[in-house]
């Protein structure tokens, strides 16, 4: 699977090649005619040797759909949610884990103290790839504590998940290293990923080329907004949605209110998609997103409500793809 372009790429001139080697041998008399019919497939051989990047998977949105459901369930079993110092939160760290571990990621827990509590980040490295060129895409794990979380930010974190299963599936081996996060506290004021940051030794700080947050993507009325932080990052987020013919727009609600904001601060290129919060979609939002004007993008925005019915399935699906293609463009 990894070489799948690279390898429809060079049958031309390997057939070529074959029919020159198959000629020469059955077909003696043919000889003194070799050089001729060679000397194209030489030519042709060229940017074969080049390997064509790979192609990011679909990512199904029904495994990410599973994740939410499976957030939904944890929430209802632990008193209606998945906060900071709550079961629930810690239920959710091991569920996504246990996934990782299986697929064959390297996890680690790190812990902090905040707010009373041992709040905890999840990191996954996917073995392979240059130490010192390190790609990284993260998502809150918390909810806030009137509710399950799920399109805040089960639908980031979920996402994420599926994701680093999709690589692990494909036996992805970009250039770059791949790492995965999950962030405790972050609706206590981006507790897990400012932790995090802050505890990166200068040579660890200075290998991330690139943090890609997912907070919020599969808003009930959404709208696609893409961060304008990096210019090279945007436009990877913006081609894939260009591919689609949907539209997007900046991100403005609430500039570094997510976890990006701790690896912006320090230097690092970011990244990331949006679906809307509080804030209400206008008519012309409306004209070319669908959806319902002079609403909310999430009107179940940190309620009870926010649970798998808060959730629009074409938007998640479309925020999973573009993430997928993110990583897989991005690491290459
Ligand atoms: N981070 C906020 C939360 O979790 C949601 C949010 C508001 C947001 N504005 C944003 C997320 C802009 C990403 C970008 O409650
Ligand atoms: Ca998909
Ligand atoms: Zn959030």
């Amino acid at each position: 699977m990894p070489l799948r372009r690279a390898r429809l790429r060079s049958r031309p001139a390997a057939a070529v090649l074959a029919g020159g080697l198959l000629t020469a041998l059955l077909v003696p008399g043919a000889v003194a005619a070799e050089p001729a019919a060679t000397a194209p497939a030489a030519v042709e051989a060229a940017p074969a040797a080049r390997v064509a990047p790979e192609q990011a998977p679909d990512i199904p949105v029904a495994n990410v759909q599973a994740h939410l459901a499976r957030f939904q369930s944890i929430a209802a079993a632990n008193g209606g949610n998945r906060a900071h110092g709550r079961p629930g939160y810690r239920a959710s760290l091991d569920y996504v884990r246990q996934q990782l571990d299986a697929a064959g990621f390297t996890t680690r827990v790190q812990q902090f103290s905040t707010f009373g509590s041992i709040g905890y980040n999840l990191v996954a490295d996917w073995p392979g790839g240059d130490p010192n060129q390190v790609l990284m895409a993260g998502a809150h794990l918390d909810s806030v504590s009137s509710g399950p979380g799920i399109n805040d930010n089960g639908t980031g974190s979920a996402a994420v998940l599926e994701t680093a299963l999709a690589v692990a599936r494909a036996g992805f081996q970009p250039r770059e290293h791949l790492r995965f996060t999950w962030w405790g506290a972050e609706e206590l004021g981006l507790v897990g990923s400012r932790y995090y940051v802050a505890n990166l030794s200068s040579a660890d700080r200075a290998a991330i080329t690139g943090y890609l947050n997912f907070d919020m993507i599969g808003s009930p009325n959404p709208g696609y907004f893409v961060y304008d932080d990096d210019p090279q990052i945007e436009k990877v987020f913006k081609d894939f949605y260009a591919g689609l013919g949907v539209p997007t727009e900046i991100e403005t609600e609430g500039d570094g209110r997510s976890d990006h904001a701790a690896f912006k601060n320090a230097g690092v290129p970011v990244g990331g998609l949006f679906t809307g919060a509080s804030r209400t979609k206008s008519a012309a939002q409306a004209a070319k997103w669908g959806g319902t004007a002079g609403q909310p993008f999430d009107r179940c925005y940190h309620s009870s409500c926010d649970t798998t019915s808060n959730v629009n399935s074409t938007a998640l699906d479309r925020n999973s793809d573009a993430l997928a293609h993110a990583v897989w463009t991005l690491a290459e």
